[in-house]
């Protein structure tokens, strides 16, 4: 092995969401790679995408791949699926940088029936996900759920309000879904409020399927680190103390936050 790939292989992998979401991410990241240094980016300032336009999401994610790779991360997990269905396709990244739409399309393979998928408005009005279940055979039902990403932004996740607004979107899903794909970073955090509402559909979250597909490359290409014990440094474009609060009570310690300027937006 020569020595380039082998500092490459110490380098941190870049984690990148609007908001908090991305830490359900992170999480099975850390799990599944203890031992890999994590460099975890919240646009929170420009929080939610879900509800921008789409040049504007292509810029920011632009803006967000630029910094994480100026901090010289070896791989990226675009850890939204707003930027992953409305930037990624625009965006030459390159095999370094990884979605959550198709991981999570491939995890539903293993489900029968109807896969339903709730998003951000941006995503479900991409088609992103309806397209590849399509080319995939399946049968689907999408729901764009707006109001879900600042629930889970304020802090209310565990709060009633989650309950009302989970209810508020899901009561119409339709009694055959086979499994229901968490089409949203956040939403993993909403598991609780979305299982009280379909208590029988299995909830398929792209966390872990993500995870698998980056740590095949990582292996494939000797990129795997070596150290012991893995650490993970945190930037946020909004309130530093804000982020750390919240990412506290979403099971995520993050020491140091770092705020940064990605853009003239942020
Ligand atoms: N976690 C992002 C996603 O997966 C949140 C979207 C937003 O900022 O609206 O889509």
């Amino acid at each position: 092995m020569s020595s380039i790939s082998s500092s490459m292989s110490e380098a941190p992998i870049g984690v990148f969401d609007s908001g908090v979401g991305g830490l359900s991410v992170l999480q099975a990241l850390q799990k599944r790679m203890p031992n890999e240094d994590f460099l975890y980016l919240a646009d929170s300032l420009r929080v939610p995408y879900g509800s921008k336009p789409k040049d504007i999401v292509v810029r920011y994610t632009k803006e967000a791949i630029n910094f994480l790779f100026q901090e010289g991360v070896k791989a990226i997990v675009v850890a939204c699926n707003t930027a992953s269905a409305l930037a990624l396709p625009d965006l030459n990244v390159g095999a370094r940088v990884f979605g959550v739409i198709e991981p999570a399309v491939q995890a539903a393979s293993t489900y029968p029936g109807r896969i339903g998928v709730i998003g951000t408005v941006g995503t479900i009005a991409s088609q992103s996900y309806q397209k590849q279940l399509a080319q995939a055979g399946r049968h689907y039902w999408a729901k764009a759920c707006p109001l879900l990403v600042p629930v889970v932004e304020e802090g209310l996740s565990q709060d009633p309000v989650a309950d009302l607004l989970c209810n508020y979107y899901l009561q119409d899903a339709p009694a055959d879904l086979g499994g229901l794909i968490l089409g949203c970073t956040h939403y993993p955090f909403l598991a609780g409020a979305i299982a009280r509402v379909l208590p029988t559909v299995p909830l398929i979250d792209s966390a872990e399927p993500t995870t698998r597909k980056l740590w095949n490359y990582l292996q494939a290409e000797d990129l795997l680190a070596r150290r012991q014990q893995g650490s993970c440094q945190h930037f946020v474009t909004g309130d530093p103390e804000v982020y750390r609060n919240l990412a506290r009570r979403l099971g995520s310690e993050p020491g140091l936050v770092q705020r940064v300027e990605l853009g003239s937006g942020s």
